[in-house]
């Protein structure tokens, strides 16, 4: 049988060149030989350059660019784009701890969103002098209040507003409308902000919305932009001094193979949130987290058995649900390509590429065209930058894989892969 395989995909760093699958000049099937598989491949050039797209299309307006370090929390690339000024938004405490260990000087340009902070986390936020607390309930504020009284630190705060604006994407990764936890309903916002200025260990700073994920409509975050901009000169009227908006991150990629172009899509986005802040000055915060490592980043996996039932192939790969969990958690479709690139007229198959997880909905993709391969080969799952490595776990009790960074053609090894000692260490047996 043979049927029309995709290609590799532009944009992505990966590319043939021998017949063989490299990253930035990087030989994937040498990178597997000397780290051993399942391996998280990321390209420095490509998330330095999607970062330059951002700040090129807002280099208008006075803005800073928060990373959403839960796309991707790896310590190296935290570091790689602090070196290029970018801040950070995080979710937890964990995440302040590694923009400290990333880079100290970020931790004045970090956002602290999520909807169930904590007294420790806010405290080590407040005391590492964050930007901004995004803050989500009224009971948060309070809690924020008081811990800054504690503390002898004033808060800078922008409530997270729920604009109730529909965004189409995956409804897990959906969050404006109202029937969502995330934010604050846009229409009490002003009177939280009329208490919240009674208390003087609280700064109204900002205003903060954030719609949902993998958007790739920008006419969304035009119309959240607009409802925020109208709070703002509300708020205004009210005398706060609002100096901040945050546009939130969301903005999606292409994970099939249509052509797509990353700096295009950045311009739109950058024109739609425009044309929604209209005449509004105020300093622009965004967080994308996707955009920017999402297809600098690969799973470079071998495949273990290939098998049939009935009628049905399957793949079996090192690599599971545990290592990359977004086919399973949300039909997410990922590009796999073969390491070794197959003649013109090699045979193709239609199979389930699944791992060795004890779960059916252990799989990345489902009848899928590829061409043959066999155990021992290697294939690469793209587009895995961004909620890969980040969403891993150690279910089936296995370890975590290991990441490498391809930086100016070097290959640099930026997490081990874990041992089974790791695994155990945390236990207590008496
Ligand atoms: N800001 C906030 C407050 C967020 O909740 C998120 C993502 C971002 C920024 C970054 O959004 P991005 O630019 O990456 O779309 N695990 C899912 C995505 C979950 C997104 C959660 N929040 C996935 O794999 O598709």
């Amino acid at each position: 049988m043979s049927r029309k395989i995709a290609p590799a995909p532009s944009p992505r760093p990966f590319a043939y060149s021998n017949r063989t699958l490299h990253c930035d000049g990087a030989d994937l099937s040498a990178l597997a030989d000397e780290h051993g598989t399942p391996l998280y491949v990321y390209s420095a050039q490509q998330i330095s350059e999607r970062f330059e797209l951002f700040e090129d299309a807002f280099r208008g307006r006075p803005h800073t660019i928060c990373y959403a370090v839960k796309a991707n929390s790896s310590l190296a690339i935290l570091r790689l784009l602090a070196e290029q000024g970018a801040g950070f938004d995080i979710v937890s405490g964990g995440e302040l701890e590694r923009v400290r260990k990333a880079n100290k000087g970020a931790l004045r340009k970090v956002v602290f969103s999520g909807v169930g902070k904590q007294v420790w986390e806010i405290d080590a936020a407040l005391k590492a002098n964050i930007l901004l607390f995004n803050v989500e309930s009224e009971a948060e504020l309070h809690l924020l209040a008081a811990r800054a009284e504690a503390l002898g630190i004033r808060a800078r705060f922008a409530l997270r507003v729920n604009p109730d604006v529909f965004a189409d994407t995956h409804p897990y990764i959906s969050t404006g409308l109202s029937e969502h936890k995330f934010g604050i309903d846009i229409k009490q916002a002003r009177a939280i902000y009329r208490k919240a200025a009674k208390s003087k260990w609280l700064d109204a700073a900002g205003v903060s919305v954030h719609i949902g994920s993998q958007i790739r409509k920008v006419d969304s975050f035009a119309a959240a932009a607009a409802r925020v901009t109208a709070l703002i000169a509300d708020l205004r009227k009210d005398g706060h001094e609002i100096r901040y908006i945050d546009a939130g991150g969301g903005l999606g990629i292409d994970y099939g193979t249509t052509a797509f172009n990353p700096a295009q899509q950045v311009q739109k986005y950058a024109a739609a949130l425009s044309k929604g802040l209209a005449a509004e000055t105020a300093h622009l915060i965004i967080e994308p987290g996707r955009f920017i490592v999402a297809q600098a980043g690969a799973l470079l996996t071998r495949v273990l058995f290939v098998k049939k039932n009935g009628s049905k192939t399957f793949i079996i790969t090192d690599a599971g649900m545990n290592d990359l969990i977004r086919p399973s958690l949300y039909h997410a479709h990922h590009e796999i390509l073969p390491v070794k690139q197959p003649r013109s007229a090699a045979p193709s198959i239609t199979a389930d590429i699944v791992g060795p997880v004890c779960e059916s909905g252990d799989f990345f993709a489902r009848d899928r065209v590829l061409a043959a391969v066999k155990p021992g080969d290697l294939v690469l799952i793209l587009d895995a930058g961004a909620y890969g490595m980040s969403l891993t776990s150690n279910y089936n009790s296995r370890p975590r894989p290991a990441e490498v960074l391809v930086e100016d053609a070097k290959v640099k090894l930026i997490r081990r892969r874990e041992t089974m000692r790791d695994l155990l260490a945390p236990e207590v047996l008496d």
